[in-house]
């Protein structure tokens, strides 16, 4: 068979990435290999997103740029994935002579049919069918770069909770659940691969097998727990309404899940909440979060807030930074709120200025910065595992840049910090031996977004699982 390069551009969530692994994986058996050079490819597929209008506008003007790389290469293949396919369809056709197939969130397993058309008649393709249960539940588990310690693996898809400001549930249709038995092989398969750490992902895993009468999430969570060889568990994202008494004992008891929980909030204010279907409010949320600290001590909790939504006051806007300065959260994503076309809040009154959004969301991250420098503070001097990730790809942005002979390593800790420390290349184990691993950091430096710590002597925090490398310096 002749190999042939593709090349993949991924705008988006978590959801795209694997997405991505997943097209690389089903592509793979027709001979096609990756490239990151998209000059040289014979197919170049932009994986898109839509949640705000800028990811929609980067992802055209990504596309308009492919017409000259496909003028100087006819031959090759240009194809649209993801939630801008989904909600343009054939549109992007018209729009755009260059493209030669549009293909939505629920076809990439009919992909290798539709390239083998293309191939051998050059026609132009649309297949944007999305259908409410999974047609092809795998496992397909794509390539891995080198070394790589961490994966996804999506383990349902859609989404049916229609927050008024949201597009998902449109372009990735109704939640549909994948079975648990295919979970676990993937999951195995990654391990196989190298794999330590997976992140399970869904639009809202706590609904994970209801419809389908499958296990609760925390039975998955328990299956995967006892997988041999893995190390840690993470998983995203938690819907506060869905969030279980089951799931939050499952931090007090399953020893591989990470101490960390992204619980989306999106805004402090009752009324707020309402217009945006959230269907939980704001002291019912602080209650979640009282529950989860009380059976996890550490545990670190993120969210997601959208800024501006229509209507919004002055005053409801600092019942967020209240909410926030009542949690104290350990790091949190903000978005000034965005239309999007078949969100029902594009249709609300009380549009706010982009100039009122800007402002708010300075002042809600001026506002989070100070808590996390606060929090990063608190851990200098502790002593934390890290499974190790790989060398830093960047040296310490702070001026401290590394010191002759010593490698700079990354790794992550259980509450997902990301922590750089230095080996001494003369006691470096090489690279083989510390990716992968876990290694007790002393952390010693607090920056805005990492830590910088050394290698501590001794033993391990944790009893090394079945497969896994424990280090000592
Ligand atoms: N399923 C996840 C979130 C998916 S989208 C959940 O429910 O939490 C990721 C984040 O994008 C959302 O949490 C929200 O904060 C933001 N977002 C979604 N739609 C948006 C819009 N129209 N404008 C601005 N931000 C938006
Ligand atoms: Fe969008 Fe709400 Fe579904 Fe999250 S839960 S994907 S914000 S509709
Ligand atoms: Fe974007 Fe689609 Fe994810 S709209 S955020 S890529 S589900």
């Amino acid at each position: 068979m002749n190999s042939k390069l593709l090349h993949i551009s991924t705008i988006g969530c978590q959801m795209n990435v694997y997405d991505a692994n997943q097209i690389a994986g089903v592509l793979a058996p027709m001979g096609y290999c990756g490239t990151d050079d998209i000059a040289s490819a014979d197919m170049v597929i932009v994986n898109t997103c839509t949640i705000r209008e800028k990811a929609e506008q980067k992802a055209f003007s990504f596309l308009g740029r492919l017409a000259k790389l496909k003028a100087a290469n006819p031959a090759m293949i240009v194809a649209v994935g993801g939630c801008v396919a989904q909600q343009e369809g054939k549109a992007i056709l018209k729009r755009m002579p260059h493209v030669d197939l549009v293909f939505g969130t629920h076809a990439i397993f009919r992909l290798p049919e539709m390239v083998r058309r293309i191939e051998a008649s050059r026609c132009r393709i649309v297949d944007v069918r999305l259908s409410d249960t999974i047609e092809f539940d795998g496992p397909v588990a794509g390539p891995l770069a080198d070394g790589q310690v961490s994966a996804f693996v999506t383990i349902m898809r859609g989404c049916d909770n229609f927050c008024t400001y949201c597009v998902v549930p449109h372009v990735r249709g109704r939640e549909a659940s994948r079975h648990p038995d295919r979970i676990l092989d993937e999951i195995r398969m990654r391990v196989d691969q190298g794999v330590r750490e997976v992140t399970l992902l869904g639009q809202n895993v706590n609904s994970y097998g209801n419809k389908e009468g499958l296990c609760r999430f925390y039975e998955l969570l328990e299956r995967v727990n006892g997988i041999d060889g893995l190390s840690r568990i993470r998983f995203t994202t938690s819907h506060p309404k869905d969030l279980s008494r089951e799931l939050i004992d499952a931090f007090g008891r399953l020893e591989k899940l990470c101490h960390h929980m992204h619980l989306p909030v999106q805004s402090g204010d009752d009324g707020i909440l309402k217009r945006m279907n959230r269907r939980y409010t704001r002291d019912s949320y602080l209650d979640k979060i009282e529950r989860l600290r009380t059976t996890c001590p550490d545990i670190a909790i993120t969210s997601d807030f959208i800024v501006g939504f229509p209507g919004e006051t002055d005053r409801q806007f600092q019942a967020t930074l209240d909410l926030i300065e009542k949690v104290r959260y350990d790091g949190l994503f903000a978005f000034m709120y965005s239309d999007r076309p078949s969100a029902p809040a594009t249709a609300f009154s009380g549009k706010i200025d982009e100039s009122v959004k800007k402002e708010r969301l300075q002042a809600l991250l001026a506002l989070q910065t100070g808590i996390t420098r606060e929090k990063h503070q608190t851990l200098v001097g502790q002593i934390r595992e890290v499974l190790v990730e790989g060398t830093s790809r960047s040296l310490d942005t702070d001026g401290l840049a590394s010191v002759d002979h010593t490698i700079q390593w990354t790794g992550r800790t259980s509450s997902n910090h990301i922590v750089h420390f230095a080996v001494p290349d003369d006691q470096a184990t090489g690279k083989e031996l510390l990716t992968g691993a876990f290694a007790n950091i002393m952390i010693e430096r607090a920056h805005a977004h990492s830590l910088w710590g050394r290698l501590v002597q001794g033993p391990m925090g944790a009893t090394p699982e079945k497969g896994e490398k424990p280090i000592a310096a």
